[in-house]
């Protein structure tokens, strides 16, 4: 059986992770330029201005993704190059840059799957409330129009927003993410349902304006927790903790899906986060609501659990010295069979995992190469899970690897490296590292040399 025959095999990156050129053309300032530049923020104080200076490079990474051969390749446009107050002016250079790039992809047969909000939110707009300001769904809409307009006559694959949990909970929550922000559960679920709005206002945009049929999801973390056995017991403890709410924090999969694919909050928000649940105006679920086409997992783990004695779910432990990656998160490739696999079941939509992948101790070897053994290995296992699922009858499109090229990884600047191609942080030599012609094998066979010893 095997992977589907058309099935997408890509790389994933980000804007503010790799392009760099932060003054270049017009660039406006996102959250992330001001939060690198706090103490104490980000490792040793690092900062995006350069990165991997994707913006003047980009056509020798596209010719990596043609090195890999890679089908596609997931980006996300800077919003501050694009409108850098956020709202109002256009940046026309910017706008060109992003023509270039998807140029350059389309010339070398790589289709383009464009993320609108990675992250880089526009510091001008952050300064009158950002999430917290229910215009922002507005200024989103706004944004996404500027985009569409001008990239859907060659791009047809759109996510709105890439993990809500992420930029919602570490940003406005536990203040570990720009812009650093240490809220109440209240004000942490008002800029949820802020952004849930604006995915729909979104996908609403794209679906009016969009040149040429578009093919529309989001990239939502899809907090995992799979079954420690395959008996009955197990798999339904582990599935009802998927759907389920268990801890007041914002580390969940229901409270960010249901909502824009079921068209309500789940009972379980209500239960657990109680008065702090926002104020539901009419037409809300309505607007969240909107018809997507696929959800975009992104996946790097999971967590065993068991039906407990008394038939409630419990987390299994794992076993002493179980393998971490260098980030020190958990090597758990069950968890891109069964994540996948409830989301399917959950909302019934095609699945793409939009990111998998891992950070690894990688440097560049005396003989000029880089080896990563940890790399192949991990990514071996997690896609062999991932064609059990396929093969279970999970309809599984594609497969995105994080990341493309070591970058800025956020809070941990550029100590951990995700690359399937490493990058020097001093010199922006680029060096393919073995698992980036293990990927390429895997990709020309559609998975068929993940058998191979
Ligand atoms: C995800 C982010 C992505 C990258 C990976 C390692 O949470 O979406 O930008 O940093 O983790």
């Amino acid at each position: 059986m095997g992977f589907p025959k058309d099935f997408v095999w890509g790389a994933a990156a980000s804007s503010y992770q790799i392009e760099g050129g932060a003054t270049q053309d017009g660039r406006g300032k996102s959250i992330w330029d001001v939060f690198a530049r706090t103490p104490d923020k980000v490792l040793m104080g690092h900062t995006g201005d350069v990165a991997c200076d994707h913006y003047n490079r980009y056509q020798e990474d596209v010719g990596l993704l043609g090195t890999i051969g890679a089908k596609a390749y997931r980006l996300s446009i800077a919003w501050p190059r694009v409108i850098p107050e956020g709202t109002g002016a256009v940046n026309e250079k910017g706008l060109a840059f992003y023509d270039r790039l998807v140029d350059a992809l389309l010339g070398a047969g790589i289709t383009p799957y464009v993320t609108i909000f990675h992250w880089d939110y526009p510091y001008p707009l952050y300064l009158r409330g950002g999430w917290l300001n229910r215009e922002c769904v507005e200024w989103f809409a706004e944004y996404t129009k500027v985009v569409v307009d001008r990239l859907s006559d060659r791009v047809r694959h759109w996510m709105t927003l890439n993990e809500p949990q992420c930029f919602v909970k570490f940003g406005h929550g536990d203040g570990l993410n720009a812009p650093g922000l240490r809220l109440p559960m209240s004000e942490q679920l008002l800029a949820l349902h802020h952004a849930l709005l604006a995915h729909g206002r979104g996908v609403q945009v794209i679906r009016a304006r969009a040149k040429t049929p578009p093919i529309v999801g989001w990239a939502p973390v899809c907090v995992t927790h799979y079954p420690a056995t395959g008996s009955e017991a197990d798999i339904g403890a582990a599935r009802s903790v998927f759907g389920g709410i268990e801890k007041r924090d914002l580390w969940n999969n229901s409270v960010y899906n249901d909502p824009i694919l079921r068209g309500a909050y789940p009972e379980d928000a209500y239960r657990v986060y109680g008065a702090d649940m926002p104020e539901v105006r009419a037409g809300d679920m309505e607007t969240m609501r909107q018809p997507i086409d696929f959800i975009g997992v992104n996946i790097y783990e999971g967590t065993p659990v068991r039906a407990g004695a008394d038939g409630k779910p419990e987390v299994v432990p794992r076993a002493t010295g179980f393998p971490t990656t260098a980030f020190r998160w958990p090597v758990e490739p069950e968890s891109l069979h069964w994540g996948p696999r409830f989301m399917h079941e959950r909302y019934g939509l095609p699945i793409y995992v939009t990111e998998n992948g891992l950070s690894s101790m990688d440097w560049v070897s005396m003989d000029g190469k880089v080896h990563d053994p940890n790399r192949v290995d991990f990514t071996r296992r997690y896609l062999l899970a991932l064609r059990r699922a396929s093969e279970a009858g999970v309809d599984v499109r594609g497969y995105f690897h994080w990341s493309l090229m070591d970058n800025f990884e956020w809070a941990e600047g550029y100590r951990q490296r995700f690359g399937l191609v490493h990058v020097d942080f001093e010199t922006l030599k680029r060096t393919p590292k073995d698992s980036a012609h293990w990927y390429r094998r895997v990709i020309e066979t559609n998975g068929a040399a993940l058998d191979a010893d």
